[in-house]
């Protein structure tokens, strides 16, 4: 037998106008950890989709060997019956269903063509044991954090006889101790015998627990390192990630002028009514033209509803307290009024709220500021490609042209279409929640430093953060939430990782 479960050889995969896919060679030895890791639309994702079955055989050139056996799947199912379980970049529970469905659809356990309800409650526990999971499996997918929702999807994988568990990026959503939960579980299950795929860009994380690490670029393999032979380190990833060294991902800012307060928030509080809940409570802060203000805390701590609350509040909180821009009290009825008055944001989610996936880059880019490439209630569509053109090389979105369809980008890409909307809004003040999650090095370094020409040019920024590297990196001043008030403010000179996991804590 040989000492590999996954042999795939010459894979090549094309879309219209892209080769996702060039002749791409990748072996997984049985019981490893094995991370797969490139750029933003690398073509990670579409080599794992290849393998379980998304693309079938026929749509793709080369050979997947699996367990020994030359295998041609037609379809998902096949790959599932052979031992492959995947977990996709975006998750798919249903978040109005209990914990016990979401297990089992399309998997029920049966009693003569009836569904057993009762055996699923079961089983689920039994399942949910493998994960080391404690939730009530009645409780709502939608009332657990995505930490426990990303175990809840291993957990349906392992819910089935499993050889090979496929993780596209399962830590991006999460915190540190959540992320370093599911780091274990990965362990323990190669205790089990189970061999596992990452794919992830978070290197830290990487080297924490690959045994082996391919890279690709440009859809091509550029080597495998081995763990054993001390090959998986931070410079040797990101020069063959990159193809070049990057030094300090942190650039520094240059003449950096900071001048007078743009937004001031004093005894902001904000109540839910829907959770029946206050979520934000005596919130005191303010921001300078041409300062980043870093926001830190913990998942949960309040951060996104602040920067909801104040970008126009879509969600109908119940606000209390003052919020002054340029010295101005000012109250916002809709977001359209945040805009106007010179502030964007970018959201965490951008699948959600941030982008229309079925419309082009293009489209989505200038949808938020017609007006400047519109002449009488005209849009000048040389104008709109210009625009589009200039953001796609600015922000180095890869794509085959600005016509492609946002939905069929790479997640990374996503982003930074998301991020070149609301640049080309040309606020005064720019909100980034979560700005660089699932983003490759690379391409990180590339919006740091755009974020550094953007204050160059006079604009502040608010960056909301869990990556506390980032924070430190990136920031000017720092706020501290928990609980949905501000915990403590740290210089970027006395702020150290430390002192933001006690504030955080508190
Ligand atoms: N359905 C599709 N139609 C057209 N092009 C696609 C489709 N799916 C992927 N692509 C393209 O194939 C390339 C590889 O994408 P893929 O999603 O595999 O990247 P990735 O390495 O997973 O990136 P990320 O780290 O951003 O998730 C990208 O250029 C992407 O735009
Ligand atoms: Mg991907």
């Amino acid at each position: 037998m040989s000492e590999f479960i996954l042999e795939m050889d010459q894979i090549s995969k094309s879309f219209t106008g892209v080769k996702a896919l060039n002749n791409v060679n990748f072996k997984v030895k049985k019981g490893e950890i094995h991370c797969l890791v490139g750029e933003n639309g690398a073509g990670k994702s579409t080599l794992m989709k290849v393998l379980s079955g998304v693309y079938p055989y026929g749509t793709y050139e080369g050979n997947i060997i699996f367990d020994g056996e030359i295998k041609q799947f037609s379809k998902i199912n096949d790959s599932v019956d052979a031992g492959i379980a995947i977990i996709y970049q975006e998750l798919a529970l249903f978040p109005d269903l209990s914990v016990y469905e979401n297990l089992f659809v399309g998997n029920e356990v049966q009693h003569k063509g009836v569904v057993d309800w009762n055996k699923t409650i079961v089983e689920s526990r039994n399942v949910l044991e493998k994960v080391n999971l404690s939730v009530n499996p009645e409780t709502l997918i939608k009332d657990l954090g995505v930490g426990k929702q990303q175990l809840i999807e291993i957990a349906k994988a392992l819910s089935k006889e499993v050889k090979l568990l496929i993780l596209d990026e399962p830590t991006a959503a999460l915190n540190e101790d959540d992320s370093e939960n599911l780091l274990n579980l990965l362990r323990e299950l190669k205790k089990q015998g189970i061999t596992s795929i990452m794919i992830s860009h978070k290197l830290k994380e990487v080297i924490a627990i690959a045994d082996s690490a391919t890279i690709l670029r440009d859809g091509n393999t550029v080597c495998t390192l081995a763990a054993a032979k001390g090959e998986i380190n931070e410079n040797t990833i990101i020069k063959n990630m990159v193809g070049r060294e990057i030094n300090n991902i942190y650039p520094k800012r240059e003449n950096q002028a900071i001048g007078d307060t743009i937004l001031e928030v004093s005894n902001w509080s904000a109540y839910d009514s829907q959770l029946g809940k206050r979520i934000l409570r005596d919130v005191n802060f303010h921001v300078k033209q041409g300062e980043i203000i870093g926001i830190a805390g913990l998942m949960g701590a309040g951060r996104t509803e602040l920067a909801q609350s104040i970008f126009g509040n879509p969600k109908n909180y119940k606000l209390q307290g003052e919020l002054q821009i340029d010295g101005k009290p000012r109250k916002f009825k809709h977001t359209s009024e945040a805009i106007k008055a010179g502030i964007a944001y970018v959201t965490e989610d951008r699948k959600g709220d941030g982008l229309f996936l079925t419309q082009n880059i293009k489209n989505n880019i200038s949808v938020g500021n017609l007006k400047e490439i519109s002449a009488s209630g005209v849009i000048n569509e040389n104008e709109e490609i210009k625009v589009a053109n200039d953001y796609k090389k600015d922000l180095t979105i890869k794509a085959s042209s600005i016509e492609q369809l946002v939905g069929n980008l790479s997640g990374g890409n996503q982003q930074k279409v998301s991020l070149g909307k609301w640049l080309f809004v040309k606020p005064k003040l720019l909100i980034l929640d979560e700005p660089t999650r699932g983003i490759d090095v690379g391409a990180k370094f590339e919006i740091y430093t755009i974020m550094n020409s953007l204050i160059a040019e006079g604009m502040s920024i608010i960056m909301i953060s869990s990556e506390l590297g980032e924070v430190l990196g990136m920031s000017d001043r720092i706020y501290v939430m928990a609980e949905g008030e501000i915990k403590g403010e740290l210089s970027a000179e006395e702020a150290d990782q430390e002192k933001i996991m006690q504030l955080a804590t508190q």
